[in-house]
């Protein structure tokens, strides 16, 4: 696009577009790793019953430090991890790409270099950009693995202040074992850099979680979201794991009151009901191997997954060709970029179903 003489708009931006995946009514939608299920009636009538009590406060600006949100979501991690977090350890905002954006925010800009692994969740480099800090691309396998030897090197060498990887990994979905996460973190340490572990999708893995590693690395910053496993994409409710000190860090850049009355009371009641949140994730956990035994079936080929989705390739159109079809046909995926790949995320076994039915005509 290009931009009117009287719009200061910064030079450093003016080549970018907006992100955002196509939204189009009337279509199965299996291209945003959404949560595919509804809210249970026992949540969504809980929230409405809570936020109603909430609305009358409205005049008045929220707890700006969300003490009780981020109390919870310390208790949450808690649970499945075995740690002892409190809210001094927990940061809240508007999903995790504002905890992403404050973190860069506090830790980037030019004088800063953010070391990331491609392909990974096109977002990181693009907030980099937003922010004035330069990045750089470190490379992964074949089979998309992070090659911890050649990542170490590459810290090594650029000496980056911030290191980013995401496990399960968006949008290949496979994991970096924890044994390499510590390496990494050892490695990011003796540069004086934090180690930003994006875990959006962990609640599909069984790996163990990052969140593990802090209390021995200081440097090791686990960001999480409701978006997936809570299936709070449109709440829009996302969390940082770290050292008090960074989290003070973040208070110096983060708008104040930035997260309103209506999204900390939401994200309350759906922390209580995490039990039954967490029945849906292991419905998608074994609705994926269902699909992956679908694709295998015409044979395509997958790689291996522990998010809620599965990126594969193996078809003789071109990705785009295949995307358009299915399109054509009511199911919307994702065509990530990479060349005779395409992803699709898990959604309702109806929606499954549906993908399938299809799969053979279109993809073989
Ligand atoms: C790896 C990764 N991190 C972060 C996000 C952003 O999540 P949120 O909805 O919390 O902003 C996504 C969303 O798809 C993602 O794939």
């Amino acid at each position: 696009m290009s931009w009117p003489n009287w719009l200061p708009l910064r030079a450093d931006l003016a080549d970018l577009s907006p992100y955002g995946a196509p939204q189009i009514d009337g279509v199965i939608h299996l291209n945003t790793n959404e949560n595919p299920f509804p809210l249970p009636n026992v949540v969504a009538s809980a929230i409405t019953e809570r936020i109603s009590a909430v609305a009358s406060g409205l005049n008045r600006y929220p707890d700006r430090d969300a003490i009780t949100l981020r109390t919870k979501l310390a208790r949450y991690i808690n649970e499945v991890s075995n740690t002892v977090f409190t809210y001094d350890d927990i940061w809240a905002a508007n999903g995790s790409n504002e905890i992403l954006q404050t973190l860069l925010l506090a830790c980037g800009g030019s004088e800063s270099l953010v070391l990331g692994f491609t392909p990974s969740y096109s977002v990181h480099p693009l907030i980099a950009r937003i922010t004035g800090t330069p990045w750089i691309n470190g490379n992964r396998t074949d089979a998309f693995d992070l090659d911890v030897e050649s990542a170490i090197e590459k810290i090594e060498k650029n000496a980056p202040k911030l290191v980013f990887v995401t496990t399960p990994n968006n949008p290949t979905g496979n994991v970096i074992p924890l044994s390499d996460l510590r390496k990494l973190a050892e490695a990011a340490a003796r540069k004086s850099a934090l180690l930003v572990v994006d875990e959006a999708y962990q609640e599909f893995s069984t790996e163990i979680s990052a969140v593990t590693l802090i209390a021995e690395y200081a440097n090791v910053v686990v960001t999480r979201t409701m978006s997936k496993a809570f299936a709070f994409a449109g709440a829009r409710v996302g969390y940082l794991i770290a050292r008090p000190e960074l989290i003070h860090a973040l208070l110096i850049v983060r708008l104040p009151y930035h997260l309103s009355a209506i999204t900390q009371a939401a994200a309350e009641v759906a922390l209580d009901h995490q039990d039954e949140l967490q029945a849906e994730v292991n419905l998608l956990i074994s609705e994926r191997t269902r699909v992956k035994a679908g694709l295998e079936q015409v044979g395509l080929r997958t790689i291996p997954s522990s998010a809620n989705f599965l990126l594969f390739t193996g078809f003789s159109l071109s990705s785009s060709e295949v995307w358009q079809r299915f399109l054509d046909r009511g199911v919307l995926i994702r065509d990530v970029g990479l060349a005779g790949y395409l992803r699709v995320t898990i959604g309702s076994p109806a929606e499954n179903d549906q993908f399938l039915a299809m799969l053979k005509e279109i993809a073989a």
